[in-house]
Order: C-alpha cells, then structure tokens, then sequence
C-alpha cells in the first residue's frame, strides 16, 4: 500500500500572494489540487497539510477521500504531522510540495517503480546547468562543485515506511526528505526528474508552469454593452435585485442592464454569438424572462461548449439607482445565477453628459474572463 504526504502549510512568504500558496489558482484549479491529482491515481490514502485555519476551505476543495490535517511552523514539521496519520499497513510514502503542482503522475510512478524495484529511497532530480559556487557569508567563493555531480532535486520523493519513519525520529530540520535520508546513512537514489516540476515560489514562476499546461488551458475575454430607457409605469430591475422605488426600463425581457452586458461578455468571450442570437424576438419563450434567468441559461450554454467562467465584472452607468447600497446584495445575486463565480460589480455616472447622464435610461458595461481545458 502506498501513502503519499502532500506538504501544503506553508503561507507562501516568498510568493506573497494574500491566500496561503496551495491556495493559488493555476489554469482550472488551485495548486493543491493539481497536486493532490497527479498522487491520485498513484497513491492509495492521500494526506494534505493545511495551513492552520483553512483546514475547512482544503476538505471542501478536496472532497473526503483526502485527509486534511494541519501543519506545522516548518515543512518538515508538516511532514511528521501528515506521517502520524499514515495507514498502518502502509509499504511506501511518497512525499510532495502542493508547490510542485505540476508534477506528472508518470513522475510518481516512476518513483513508485524504483521503490519496487528494491531501492529504499527514491528522489527525482534533474542537472544543474549553472555552475554553482559555495560561498562564505562575507561572500566569498570558497569552492566549485563539479557541475556534472549536481543536481537539481524535486518531488515526489518516495521512502519505505521505515526509512521516513527513521529519517523522522529524530525531529530534524530540512529543506527535503531525502537530506534526513542521507544523514542516516541510508542509500538515496536520483531518477531523472521533470521540467514541469518547478517548485513554484515567486509569481515569476506561475507563467513558467502555465507554459507547461500549454493548450490545456485556453483564456479568453469578452466585453458587453446594454442599455435601456425609462418607461414610466414599469418596475426596474437591476443587476439581479428588484428596485421597488424607481422608475423601470423597456425592454423585450425584465431590462436588466447589467445582466444582459454580462450575458453578451460571456457571450463575447466564448464566440457563440449575442443575447439577440440566443434569446432575441424570435425567442418568444424568453419575453419577460428576468436578468438572473438569462444568466443561469448562459450559463448553461457556455458550459455546455466545455467554457468555465473566471470572472466577471460589469458596471453601471446612469444617475440612479444609487447602486452602493445594495452592492453587496446585488453581487450575491449575479454570482448565485453564474453558479458562484467571482463577481465585481461598479457604478459611475457621466457628470450629466450623453443619454444616461441626462437621465433618460441606464447603461451597462461588463467584461468576462473565461478559460477551456
Ligand atoms: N510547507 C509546509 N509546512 C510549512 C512550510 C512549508 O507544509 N510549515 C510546504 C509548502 O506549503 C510547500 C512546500 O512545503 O508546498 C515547499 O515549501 P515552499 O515552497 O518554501 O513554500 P512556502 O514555505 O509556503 O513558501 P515561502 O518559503 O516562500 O514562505
Ligand atoms: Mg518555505
């Protein structure tokens, strides 16, 4: 049976990102579920080290086949927490950064494999083009490894059960698992690692891993524009929410603006025409239909061509409503119709000038982010 440790608590100083690193999304999904993914199929139980207080966020991401514990102040802190709760029968661990999302499940089969083969510690690696030099800490060099004896070694590392166990005992400190191996005088062996393996650390890092999801993953963007005139006697609604105390605008549909420039930058961005096209006059059954109705079925839509929204911002633009108020509200609204994407949502006026200034209707300007696997 093989366990593997997916070390996951670090906040990710370096990265300096406002969510822990793990968190962070890269193409479809966040890096620990790129990583938890690639183990998957590899591993039989799967532990992730959370950082504290966002063990819940990590078991909703990660669903209840996974075991979420939390961490420690150091990695390898995290690995001894994520070993307690190894299964007992267990013959091999695989240990991996969540930072190494991009690892490939054949990377850790390959270490599986060698593990098999007899070896009692397998770590990938990869040459060291640079020449290295060690220095002292005034800064001077004081010597020059042969280049060829290095290398540059990544996760997944994989142990028998007794040697990580052993390597453990003692509570000692490294950067990874293979350096407390060696200290123990036991045999670590390097397989040919993986480019995509990158250790993602900086932001500088993300563009390199997104060029290894290469077609994988395709972004596009897409702008709407609605607007609609005051028609007395009608009720307005507006960006999801009804207006109760003022005036409402014409329209074939309920004449949500902000809606509708969403609808169409969704459309925009996916190529599949325009809310005229889809739900026009000639579609009799979407007369009347409100804002969030046409959402939800552009929804529909765009994902049934295989689209997953990244986000959406879209603002207003006339003299009233007053939208602040109720921004909250009307975000929550537009997000629930879209299936909970990221919403931003704005409102400006154009200082009395052109038709929304002069208080004949209100406008609309949306954008979308989407992206296809
Ligand atoms: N890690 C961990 N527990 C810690 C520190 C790090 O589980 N106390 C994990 C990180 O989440 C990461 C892996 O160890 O997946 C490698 O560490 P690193 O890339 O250094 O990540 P961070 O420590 O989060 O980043 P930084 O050092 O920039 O803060
Ligand atoms: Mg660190």
């Amino acid at each position: 049976m093989i366990s593997a440790i997916i070390a996951a608590a670090g906040s990710g100083e370096r990265f300096g990102a406002p969510i822990p690193k793990a968190l962070i999304q890269l193409g479809d999904r966040t890096l620990i579920e790129h990583s938890v993914s690639a183990l998957s199929s590899v591993a039989d139980q799967i532990i992730v080290t959370a950082p504290a207080g966002y063990e819940a966020r990590f078991r909703e991401l990660l669903g209840n086949t996974v075991t979420v514990v939390t961490g420690g102040a150091t990695r390898s802190e995290s690995v001894r927490l994520g070993l307690a709760q190894v299964l007992c029968d267990v013959d091999f661990i695989l240990v991996h950064d969540a930072a190494r999302a991009l690892a490939s499940r054949e990377l850790a089969q390959r270490v599986v494999d060698a593990l098999n083969s007899g070896e009692v510690a397998v770590i990938p690696g990869l040459a060291q083009s640079d020449t290295v030099k060690v220095v002292d800490s005034d800064g001077y060099v004081v010597s020059t490894p042969d280049r060829s004896q290095l290398r540059r070694v990544q996760t997944p590392q994989g142990f028998t059960y007794g040697v990580l166990q052993a390597a453990h005992a003692s509570g000692s400190e490294a950067t990874d698992d293979g350096a407390l191996v060696e200290s123990l005088g036991k045999k670590v062996r390097i397989i040919e690692g993986e480019e995509r393996a990158i250790k993602i650390t900086t932001p500088s890092d993300m563009a390199t891993a997104l060029s290894f999801l290469g077609d994988a993953t395709t972004f596009s963007t897409g702008v709407g524009v609605d607007a609609h005139h005051f028609e007395t006697g009608r009720e307005l609604w507006l960006a999801g929410l009804h207006w109760p105390d003022e005036t409402g605008v014409e329209g074939h549909s309920d004449g949500d603006v902000a809606a509708h420039a969403i609808c169409d930058a969704l459309f925009a961005a996916t190529g599949l025409g325009d809310l005229g096209s889809n739900f026009g006059v000639s579609r009799p059954e979407y007369a009347g239909a409100s804002g969030t109705a046409l959402l939800k079925e552009t929804l529909s839509l765009i994902t049934k061509a295989g689209y997953k929204v990244s986000h959406v911002s879209v603002q207003v633009i006339g003299n009233k409503p007053k939208i602040g108020s109720r921004r909250v509200e009307a975000i929550a609204a537009l997000s629930a119709a879209l299936g909970g994407v990221e919403v931003a949502l704005l409102a400006t006026t154009t200082d009395g000038m052109g038709l929304t200034g002069e208080g004949k209707g209100i406008a609309a300007i949306a954008s979308a982010l989407v992206f296809k696997s």
